[in-house]
């Protein structure tokens, strides 16, 4: 695994290194990015001597003034650690105060980011440092909690960062996947579908596709092959063992999710595909003219329902359900008329969960029960779809 270690200034910076022979021992690759202040309390030198790389701590490096990316370092991670973190590095990831290396690494990151807060106590129990990790828990960041015990102050309480055996012991088990899926082929349909009106214009929704790719890359990561099929969207991935295919309308989602569904054993569609699509498209830009503009629609392909139909025996498939009100009954008679084997229900009612969101509140409910999760990070709740896929496979 690939890990980005951000240090920042705090007397804990010195376990630093027992953290990264923690993660070098088990075959991990560190890179280390370092605050201004992280070093004034370790070297560079040190810490570049035992990851065997340049440690980053400057937006370009002073010698020959290379850039060093924070999207290339975002990309790159399969899991972000900051240890010690400082009040005042989690009060700039709070609230985004790029004003160094390693906040926008931290705003680029696109893997999971555990914490490990360093301070005194009182300012461990300051409402503004409360206030501030609650916002990044609420937006997906692990928080390993300080331990208490005697501080740098020598004042006695909660504010020591974890040692950093049991720091690398909850990063990797919270990142380790079971192999289930190896030999598994899965098809994931993602993000919005774009129905053209003219050459400028189009139907669209509000998905982001973040939900469709955590379920891609934990699919991946569990050992299947996956035929990852997306609207128009701006995420992309970059792990291992994931086609994408990049789709604009309903239709074409359509065409390339049928063709793949064959050869899958299971299709988990995440997709927010638009229900309807302009009964004709205009050639030219369709001009501001009259008292308005009326479009006519005409439905669009259900994907789900067309893959429910053509859905052989060992074939699972798994929908989705954004629904507003009566939020169960309607998810129950989707599964039922897309002949799906499980559906996984968020409602628009639950705070931080659907379009757009790095977390999300997901009910899954099979023809037999009912099972609600908390809310969640994203990538976590692919964890759990996933699990629930995996037991079907079984069964
Ligand atoms: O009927 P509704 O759009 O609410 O159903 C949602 C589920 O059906 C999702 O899994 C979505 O990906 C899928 N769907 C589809 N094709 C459509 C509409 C929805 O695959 N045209």
């Amino acid at each position: 695994m690939n890990i980005v270690l951000g240090i920042t200034g705090s007397i804990a910076a010195y376990k630093a290194c027992t953290l990264i022979r923690q993660f070098v021992k088990q075959g991990h690759e560190v890179q280390v990015v370092i605050t201004p202040a992280g070093k004034e309390f370790i070297t560079p030198v040190t810490l570049s001597a035992l990851t065997s790389k340049p440690v980053i701590s400057d937006f370009f490096a002073q010698r020959d003034g290379t850039w060093h990316s924070h999207v290339s370092l975002g990309l790159w991670a399969d899991a972000m650690v900051i240890a010690p973190a400082t009040a005042s590095t989690i009060g700039k990831m709070a609230h985004g105060i790029a004003d160094n290396m390693l906040i926008t690494t931290y705003l680029s990151m696109k893997a999971p980011v555990f914490i490990a807060p360093a301070m005194d106590l009182d300012m461990w129990a300051h409402p503004a440092t409360q206030d501030n990790l609650q916002l990044l828990r609420q937006r997906g960041v692990t928080v390993i909690e300080p331990a208490s015990g005697e501080l740098a102050s020598h004042l006695v309480g909660k504010g020591r960062m974890e040692e950093p055996e049991r720091i690398a012991e909850v990063v990797l088990t919270a990142l380790a996947k079971p192999r289930d899926l190896e030999g598994r082929r899965i098809l994931i349909t993602a993000g919005p579908t774009y129905e053209r009106i003219d050459p400028v214009r189009f139907i669209g929704n509000y998905s982001s596709g973040k939900m469709g790719i955590a379920l891609a890359e934990e699919c991946a990561r569990r050992g299947a092959k996956v035929d990852l099929v997306c609207g128009p969207m701006q995420r992309q991935t970059t792990v291992a063992g994931i086609e994408t295919t990049h789709v604009e309308s309903a239709e074409q989602m359509w065409q390339a999710a049928s063709q793949r569904f064959t050869q899958a054993d299971a299709a988990i569609l995440c997709a927010a595909v638009a229900d309807f699509t302009p009964d004709s498209v205009a050639d030219q830009k369709i001009k501001r003219e009259g008292d308005g503009l009326v479009l006519r629609l005409k439905p669009t392909q259900d994907i789900a329902r067309g893959l429910g139909t053509m859905k052989q025996p060992h074939q699972r498939l798994v929908g989705f359900a954004l629904e507003t009100h009566d939020e169960v009954e309607h998810a129950q008679a989707k599964l039922q008329k897309k002949n799906l084997d499980f559906i996984v229900l968020n409602s628009l009612q639950d705070e931080g969960a659907g379009f757009q969101h790095d977390t999300n509140k997901v009910t899954i409910i099979t023809p037999a029960e009912v099972i609600p999760y908390p809310l969640k990070p994203k990538t976590e709740v692919a964890h759990d779809i996933v699990d629930h896929l995996a037991t079907l496979f079984n069964s």
